[in-house]
């Protein structure tokens, strides 16, 4: 076992200064990443109030030597490297000598070691960076410590703090990373005393994968590895039913220290996207070794980055096996996708030809039709229900729109490209974008009847289970209330798994399990301090969005409900999102584009 020594004042210059410790996630990876660099098996993760009460570690690695206790806490104190040119050779998570001072100089931090060749160990207490005391203790093999009450001294910091339960989810995301990348190392986490994560050791990462996600995240992931010589790509990619709305469920680690890569998610997005047509993001859990040589991890205070000597190869390298395995796996489930894709296309085209028929009936003129076929008057018949049928959630009135209107009464001369309305009114052409239209004003209708506390829900006949992970799980529990005055009806129905009952009657059938996802992902991402009509706003936003369906060849009838919907909104002008959903030309405009006139 290496000492620790005091790295030089010219070596530590040369490493990235800043910020280690923002928030109690960061003490959790810096101590774990400290229990693995002393080759621990098992390392047991205890918080109270999402780390902000206390923060416990406790492992079964080497321990420190009973002089040394002391020294772990002076700055640029290591074990782990002497020199800065070491730092381009390490293999340990650690290098700087920082973590240990920085956490305790904002808190009150007891600290316990004991080595094997060592009969007790040593136990030392520091307050806000100024030593307690340091006596022996009776302790296993290991270190085990204690972060108290983190922040006390800086409550800027302090004030920054998220929610005790989103600075948990913080932690236990942390965790998992982490135990991905160490399969064969044990990791348990608890929270105020419930456990959150349990890993086994294991040589298999599959296991691992089982304990941190589920049976489901494990039957839609496809393998993949690539060594060679001085790089080796590996690790495992979803199929688009994992695919989600926010980065979440990515993980890149180099050398197993889990990093930010832009580079690296860039070339793994980039694979994905010549087999798959998604909105999404894709699931991955991708490992890159590479000889330490290679890659500088000295960039940043937080080692949450890292640069790599050859920007362009790497970027090569992981595209290509990414691709490489999407191509490969295409025969099993990636076939499966674009099989249904095929099918869509198929039913479609015949849609398309029925509807067409029907159109075409509809548009001859009526007494034509009256006089001249009964027959066509049947089909006339029915098509008029099954149109107002199908679109019977778009024609709805409600009490709260606008009897101004906002448009004027447009003639539609037709549809182009199943997607734009042609229409007109007076001097001047109007084209209208159907799906944005559709769109905003379901928009406003939704968000009218949430602002009135009058949204309508329908009970689903199969509730909607759905097993969520913990920081998902958590954001629910923080805006429950927001979900309940949308419309959705949901229970938590054991941990962290929730079922949903009731959807807004406005939206139709979406695709729940993703809007759920996707909601969540928003609220995340929004994070504290926004106002509820915020909020509102951007669920009514991405519901109203997963509500409408693609292209949609629409009949005169339907157009015509449509724009008369459409004059009578808020805003007919922009969809939810503010792109255009109306493109106006006067006939001036025209006749200057034919050069009639100048
Ligand atoms: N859980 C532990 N088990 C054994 N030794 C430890 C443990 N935690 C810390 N140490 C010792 O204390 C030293 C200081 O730890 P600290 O985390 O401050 O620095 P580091 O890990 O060397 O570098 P970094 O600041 O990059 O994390 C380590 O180099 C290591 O020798
Ligand atoms: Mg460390």
């Amino acid at each position: 076992m290496n000492r620790i020594n005091i790295l030089d004042d010219n070596t530590a210059n040369k490493i990235a200064a800043g910020e280690v410790v923002e928030r109690p996630f960061s003490v959790v990876k810096e101590l774990i990443e400290n229990s693995i660099d002393a080759k621990a098996k098992n390392i047991i993760v205890e918080i109270y109030e999402g780390g902000q009460q206390s923060i416990k570690i406790t492992d079964d690695g080497i321990g420190v030597h009973p002089e040394d206790i002391k020294i772990a806490f002076m700055p640029h104190a290591t074990s782990k490297i002497s020199d800065i040119e070491d730092v381009f050779t390490i293999n340990t998570m650690g290098f700087r000598g920082e973590a240990l001072p920085s956490i305790a100089s904002v808190s009150n931090t007891v600290f316990k070691s004991r080595t094997a060749e060592f009969e007790y160990g040593k136990e030392i207490s520091i307050l806000g960076g100024n030593l307690e005391y340091i006596k022996d203790t009776g302790c296993n093999v290991g270190s085990s410590i204690e972060v108290n009450n983190l922040f006390f001294n800086v409550p800027a910091r302090k004030k920054f703090l998220k929610s005790p339960q989103r600075e948990s989810a913080l932690i236990t995301d942390i965790v998992t990373r982490l135990a991905l990348a160490h399969n064969r190392i044990s990791f348990k986490l608890f929270n105020n005393g419930k456990n959150l994560v349990t890993t086994y050791a294991s040589e298999n990462m599959m296991d691992t994968i089982r304990f941190i996600y589920d049976k489901n995240t494990c039957e839609n992931v496809i393998n993949f590895e690539e060594h060679g010589d001085v790089l080796s790509v590996y690790g495992f990619i979803g199929t688009a039913e994992l695919s989600r709305g926010s980065r979440n469920n990515q993980s890149v680690f180099v050398n197993k220290r889990y990093i930010k890569s832009k580079l690296i998610t860039t070339a793994i997005e980039t694979a994905f996207k010549s087999f798959l047509m998604i909105n999404k993001f894709p699931f991955f859990i991708v490992f890159l070794d590479i000889y330490p040589e290679m890659i500088d991890v000295n960039v940043h205070p937080t080692k949450s980055e890292i640069k790599f000597k050859d920007e362009r190869v790497i970027f090569k390298a992981v595209f290509d096996v990414v691709h490489k395995a999407l191509r490969d796996s295409r025969i099993n489930s990636f076939k499966e996708v674009q099989d249904d894709f095929i099918d869509v296309l198929e039913k479609k085209a015949e849609e398309e030809k029925l509807l067409q028929e029907k159109i075409e009936i509809l548009e001859m003129p009526i007494d034509l039709k009256f006089e001249n076929s009964p027959l066509n008057y049947k089909v006339l018949e029915s098509s008029v229900d099954s149109v107002f049928e199908k679109k019977i959630e778009l024609t709805t009135p409600t009490q709260t729109q606008s009897l101004e209107r906002k448009l004027p009464s447009l003639r539609v001369v037709g549809q182009f490209h199943n997607t734009y309305i042609i229409a007109e009114a007076k001097e001047e052409l109007f084209l209208i974008d159907q799906h944005a239209a559709h769109e905003k004003i379901l928009f406003e209708k939704y968000r009218n009847q949430i602002k009135n506390m009058q949204v309508m829900s329908q009970l689903l006949i199969i509730p909607t289970v759905m097993e969520l992970s913990p920081e998902d799980f958590s954001t629910y529990i923080e805006n429950k209330e927001l979900f309940t005055s949308t419309g959705f009806g949901i229970e938590v129905f054991g941990d962290e798994t929730i079922t949903i009952r009731e959807v807004p009657i406005i939206l139709g059938k979406p695709d729940l399990k993703n809007l759920f996802l996707n909601i969540i992902d928003n609220l995340k991402n929004m994070g504290t301090g926004l106002t509820v009509d915020v909020k509102y706003h951007k669920i009514a936003t991405i519901a109203c969005k997963a509500a409408i369906k693609g292209n949609d060849p629409l009949s005169q009838v339907e157009m015509v409900r449509l724009l008369e919907d459409l004059s009578y909104i808020e805003d007919p002008f922009n969809c939810p999102h503010g792109r255009p959903t109306i493109i106006k030309m006067s006939v001036n405009e025209l006749e200057k584009k034919f050069k009639r006139i100048q």
